[in-house]
């Protein structure tokens, strides 16, 4: 049975998702545009069908302290290019291997490698054109913009993103150490929804205290969330996911249903949805959405 919780949640998705796919629509290249296959490959999959939740987050965070979606929509945009070009590449033989992605054949099975490398790479590339913007940052302090695009830099990078990605490869078909393991997820995941938050709070003018309390809930959400994503490709199903069940348990890969076995990784998650909700307490009713989205990355079924 739905709750009201669920239908507001519903539709708070839908208007924001909708703002997000218009101003992607509006930033990227049209396809027609040269070189086409290059603009196609990028369009084809930043509108797959992605749940667009590192931009909601973005938003949803501004909105929290008391900003408009619009002022953050540049980074929201900009935050789900580079999270689509984490996954054409992590979907590439040469990493994950994955035939199915948003419920559609994966990048390069349609474009070739040579040119889902490319679509990946020009789009982390123009996303950080888009951070840096001029007419898009109007309006904002360039003290703030210049420290989202930092922590942006550094939550992909080397010591990000792209850190916990290599980790994760590098625990291929090995036995784990949990320490290990909290790298992989915090990183390959969590630092992506950390800086999502903190963009959304600083751009949208919050205090220390609120950034710190969104930091908080971004980094345990972040971890949830890929623990959630775990358990989704023992249990969940390919329709709804849009991706294929079972490979990390073929490819050996480090998760916490793995190590710690379902039930304690669903616990594990749960505890940290509460952790999230908890780190919400000085942020009031703006924080709402915040709270029921903490909900929905641990009950999610896609
Ligand atoms: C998939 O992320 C990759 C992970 C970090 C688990 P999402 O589940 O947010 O993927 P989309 O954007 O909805 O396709
Ligand atoms: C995805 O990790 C993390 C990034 C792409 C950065 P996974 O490899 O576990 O995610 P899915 O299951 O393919 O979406
Ligand atoms: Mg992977
Ligand atoms: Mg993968």
């Amino acid at each position: 049975m739905m709750t009201s919780n669920s239908i507001e949640l519903k539709e708070y998705l839908r208007e924001r998702v909708a703002l997000v796919d218009a101003a992607l629509d509006r930033w990227l290249p049209e396809k027609d545009v040269l070189p086409p296959r290059l603009h196609e490959a990028m369009r084809y999959s930043v509108f797959a069908g992605g749940k667009r939740l590192r931009p909601i987050l973005i938003i949803a965070a501004c909105e929290a302290v008391g900003g408009v979606p619009e002022r953050v929509l540049h980074a929201a945009c900009a935050m789900e290019m580079i999270h689509t070009y984490s996954l054409i590449h992590d979907d590439l033989p040469a990493m994950d291997d994955d035939d199915l992605r948003r419920g559609q054949p994966t990048n390069h099975k349609v474009f070739g490698e040579a040119n889902a490398i490319l679509a990946g790479d020009a789009l982390l590339t123009e996303a950080f054109r888009l951070l840096a913007d001029t007419e898009a940052n109007r309006g904002i302090d360039p003290a703030v913009s210049l420290r989202v695009i930092e922590t942006i830099s550094r939550c992909a990078g080397s010591q990000g993103m792209v850190g916990g990605q290599v980790v994760d490869m590098e625990s291929e078909g090995k036995s784990l150490d949990f320490a290990t393991l909290q790298y992989i997820h915090t990183r390959k995941t969590g630092a992506l929804f950390r800086a999502s938050l903190q963009a959304g709070a600083w751009i949208g003018g919050g205090s220390d205290g609120e950034v710190a309390a969104l930091t908080r809930y971004g980094e345990t959400a972040g971890l949830a969330f890929q623990i959630a994503d775990d358990i989704l490709n023992i249990v969940g199903s390919q329709a709804e996911i849009g991706k294929d069940v079972g490979s990390d348990h073929a490819r050996g890969k480090a998760t916490y249903p793995a190590l710690l076995g379902l039930s304690e990784a669903r616990r594990r998650a749960e505890e940290l949805r509460d952790l999230a909700i908890a780190a919400l307490e000085p942020l009031g009713a703006n924080a709402e959405p915040l709270r029921a989205i903490a909900r929905y990355v641990v009950d999610r079924t896609s």
